[in-house]
């Protein structure tokens, strides 16, 4: 119906595509959003007519375009406002007319969830002074909220406008909406989980004498830090906090702490820790344990591991599965093979991060064959692998840029190219086929997470049935067990998932 509609449009617009994609899409893949916009009907048709007119006639002078909205046979309903914002999610001056229109309209009430939907819009396409304005009126009308807060924030700290930024606070005091720690912290929070976490401390500065900031707010600038990857402001962060009295939160050490690890200042980091020991034993966690621990593990150093895991041990907190994965991996990395099976058979129920551990430390021995058996043992005791498992042992047997066997049937070409040829992309299957043929040739490391998703389906369950076959035959039999299982279970589950979005 909606696709006679546009046969019969003159010059239909490029948006008009987009809204016919979104249509197409509401209504047939997505549950939530048809049965969204079932229980709170809007007439697709009129919906399609009214943004045509307001894509069209978005330059017009205010009468032609009002008479040829009243003209047209539409219903003004809440959901149908956010409707047409949700048609140009880049494009104020459709948005912003339509909503001067139904200004027009004495019955129609706007709330703080179109008004936030709009401002968003006019955020998105940058106008900056519409934005500001629109933003005093929601404060006229007391319609402002903290999602209000969070969409201003980030929009004009993006836009580099952080003095307007600042100003905000003061203008929405002005409103009645007092300053407010609660607010400040949940601008900063998303400040930094945009990355604006510059954008965030100067928020903070200069609102100094109106908000005064806590521990919430220091720990989202440290974290903020952190993220980018700027220590030194972190830690400047920090000693001010500690300045200022405030004990550093446990999420704000431990971030600190895996920021250390991470750009490989093992020692800074484990300073910390000790420092935390020595004045604040009784806040150490398990959660602070197991960061350490894995990352001590990660480093090699399963010796210092096993120490820290004694302590946690004599103060009586349980060590998890995680925890003891990396254990796990860590004892196998030094080579100490029988130590980390006697981890394991000590604990009561694995879970799949023990088993995880134990797979890549005996993967990294390049022990292929005793890590398949450990998957083939994982299954038995009910623990079904996971895409991150086959990705694992498909690269421990076949190296993480493929192998070429003896057996054309079964080598590394035909398996993995012949599926990228099957899957249309021919140009990544040529790039491996030249790398196999003149070796020396920079290409990228094959991608078995993408060639699993792929054969994530039907055919997926037919081609590594045939795989497993062949590869049985010829004696792969950890190859074939790890494929067919794949071909059983992660097929048959995505195309449960599938069928479940479908109904
Ligand atoms: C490991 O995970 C399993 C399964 O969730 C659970 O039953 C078991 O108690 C966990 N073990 C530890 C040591 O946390």
């Amino acid at each position: 119906m909606i696709v006679r509609q546009t046969r019969t449009l003159p010059q239909p617009h490029l948006f008009i595509n987009l809204l016919l994609l979104r249509f197409s899409t509401t209504e047939s893949t997505h549950p939530q959003l048809a049965s969204f916009s079932s229980s709170s009907p809007v007439n697709p048709a009129h919906l399609l007519r009214v943004c045509t007119i307001l894509y069209q006639q978005q330059n017009s002078p205010e009468p032609r375009l009002h008479s040829s909205l009243r003209a047209s046979e539409f219903q003004l309903t809440h959901e149908f406002f956010l409707q047409v914002c949700n048609s140009f999610p880049y494009s104020w001056r459709p948005v912003y007319r339509f909503f001067e229109f139904t200004q027009s309209d004495p019955h129609f009430r706007h709330s703080s969830v179109s008004f936030n939907k709009m401002l968003d819009v006019i955020g998105r396409s940058r106008n900056i002074d519409l934005f500001w304005g629109v933003l005093n009126e929601m404060g006229r009308r007391r319609l402002v909220n903290d999602k209000s807060f969070r969409i201003a924030l980030r929009t004009l700290a993006g836009a580099r406008e952080l003095n307007k930024c600042v100003e905000l606070f003061h203008a929405m005091n002005g409103y009645g909406f007092g300053y407010s720690l609660g607010s400040l912290n949940k601008g900063v929070e998303t400040l930094c989980g945009n990355r604006l976490v510059d954008e965030a401390k100067f928020l903070v500065f200069k609102l100094k004498d109106w908000i005064r900031p806590d521990g919430v707010t220091y720990r989202c600038l440290i974290q903020g830090f952190c993220d980018v990857g700027n220590l030194i402001e972190a830690s400047k962060m920090w000693n001010l906090m500690v300045d200022e009295g405030f004990e550093p939160e446990i999420d704000a050490v431990e971030k600190m702490m895996e920021t250390l690890f991470k750009m490989n200042r093992y020692d800074e980091a484990l300073k910390l820790f000790q420092a935390m020991r020595f004045k604040r034993m009784g806040d150490l966690g398990l959660s602070t344990y197991r960061l350490v621990i894995r990352w001590m593990c990660k480093r090699d150093k399963v010796s210092q591991a096993y120490v820290v895991f004694e302590e946690m041990h004599k103060r009586r907190i349980q060590a998890d599965n995680l925890t003891l994965g990396s254990l796990v991996y860590g004892l196998l990395a030094r080579g100490r093979v029988s130590e980390a099976y006697k981890v394991v058979e000590g604990i009561e129920k694995p879970d799949i991060s023990v088993f995880h551990g134990l797979i890549k430390g005996l993967l990294r021995l390049r022990r292929a064959s005793e890590a398949t058996q450990v998957f083939r043992e994982m299954i038995n005791r009910g623990c079904e692998p996971i895409m991150h498992t086959y990705i694992m042992l498909l690269q421990g047997h076949l190296g993480k840029r493929g192998r070429k066997g003896s057996d054309p049937l079964v080598n590394f070409d035909t398996i993995f190219v012949g599926g990228l040829v099957k899957a249309g992309k021919l140009l990544e299957a040529t790039e491996y086929v030249e790398r196999t043929m003149k070796r020396g040739l920079e290409v990228p490391r094959f991608d078995y997470n993408k060639f699993l998703h792929h054969y994530s389906n039907e055919e997926g369950v037919v081609m590594f049935e045939e795989v497993g076959k062949k590869l049985r035959e010829v004696g792969l039999v950890d190859l074939a067990d790890i494929f067919q299982r794949y071909g059983e279970k992660m097929a048959t589950r995505d195309r449960r998932r599938n069928r479940a979005i479908d109904s």
